[in-house]
């Protein structure tokens, strides 16, 4: 399988999901989301990859023009979310940057970013985008310690950036409009599988800390969490915070080998041109 666009979807009525899906060897695929909110501002949420940009970009202009985008709230610098944002930054000139100082310092090595273009938020701010505020909020599990996410008080919606999410074992399930609808022996082991890889600090977390952390985000009341990697979140918050209440204490998934590697590379087809070279 090679990494794909999904087709876009109104996860609520005014907030749509732009999802792509990357393989995940010998474990499945995982999305990787991007969010467009039809606020009086509108505003995306993370930018895609870059792999996939061209037909990113198509599909968030079958949803707005990108003229019209007023903000990009950037979640942090890692490259499935900031994918687009150069890019984004030339075809929407009226949209200003909502991130963290330490997001615009992790991207400024690859290329200085042109600062007048941010607005820094930090969580505990609340940013007014015409008919809603944005609350911040750091996610009790990040990979990055710029990480900033944010719930939307007009829809009641928590975009968790990284936090909440898991690769699933297969493309139908990874391409669910709902998280409630995997079955929940398949999204809990992956759930604690994704939060030791992508947050491994948490094998080392206090668990107390971590599930006063994780009660806090669900104290929120969210209506749907919307994660970078998983499908939205509609009615098993709870469930999941109990998953992930258990993962200071997880065995963690070791990292591939390169024996592993050399059998994955073993396995594939060799492409039409390397066919046509050999
Ligand atoms: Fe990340
Ligand atoms: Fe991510």
């Amino acid at each position: 399988m090679q990494p794909e666009l999904g087709e876009p979807f109104a996860a609520l009525p005014d907030t749509h999901v732009i999802p792509t899906f990357w393989p995940v060897p010998n474990t499945g695929v995982i999305g990787m989301n991007a969010f467009l909110i039809r606020a009086a501002e509108p505003v995306l949420v993370d930018t895609g990859t870059g792999f996939l940009g061209d037909r990113f970009l198509s599909a968030l202009t079958s949803l707005i023009r990108p003229e019209d985008l007023r903000w990009i709230w950037l979640t942090h610098e890692d490259l499935d979310h900031s994918g687009s944002l150069r890019r984004l930054l030339e075809i929407a000139p009226q949209a200003q940057v909502l991130t963290t100082f330490m997001t615009v310092g992790r991207l400024m090595p690859e290329q200085p970013f042109p600062l007048d273009r941010v607005r820094l938020v930090n969580p505990g701010d609340t940013v007014n985008v015409g008919d809603r505020n944005l609350r911040a909020i750091r996610p009790p599990l990040f990979d990055s310690p710029a990480t900033v996410g944010f719930l939307d008080d007009r829809t009641g919606a928590l975009f968790s950036s990284d936090c909440f999410g898991a690769p699933l074992p297969s493309a139908e399930l990874a391409a669910a409009h709902r998280a409630d609808d995997v079955p929940p022996d398949v999204l809990a082991p992956h759930q604690v599988a994704w939060a030791t890889v992508d947050s491994a600090w948490v094998t080392t977390a206090d668990e107390a800390a971590l599930g006063h952390a994780l009660d806090q985000a669900r104290r929120l009341q969210p209506t749907a969490v919307l994660s970078s990697h998983l499908p939205p979140i509609h009615h098993c918050l709870d469930r999941v915070v109990d998953t992930l209440r258990s993962t200071p204490s997880a065995d963690p998934v070791p990292g591939m080998t390169q024996t592993e590697l050399e059998a994955l590379l073993a396995g594939f087809e060799p492409t039409p041109k390397e066919s046509v070279d050999a």
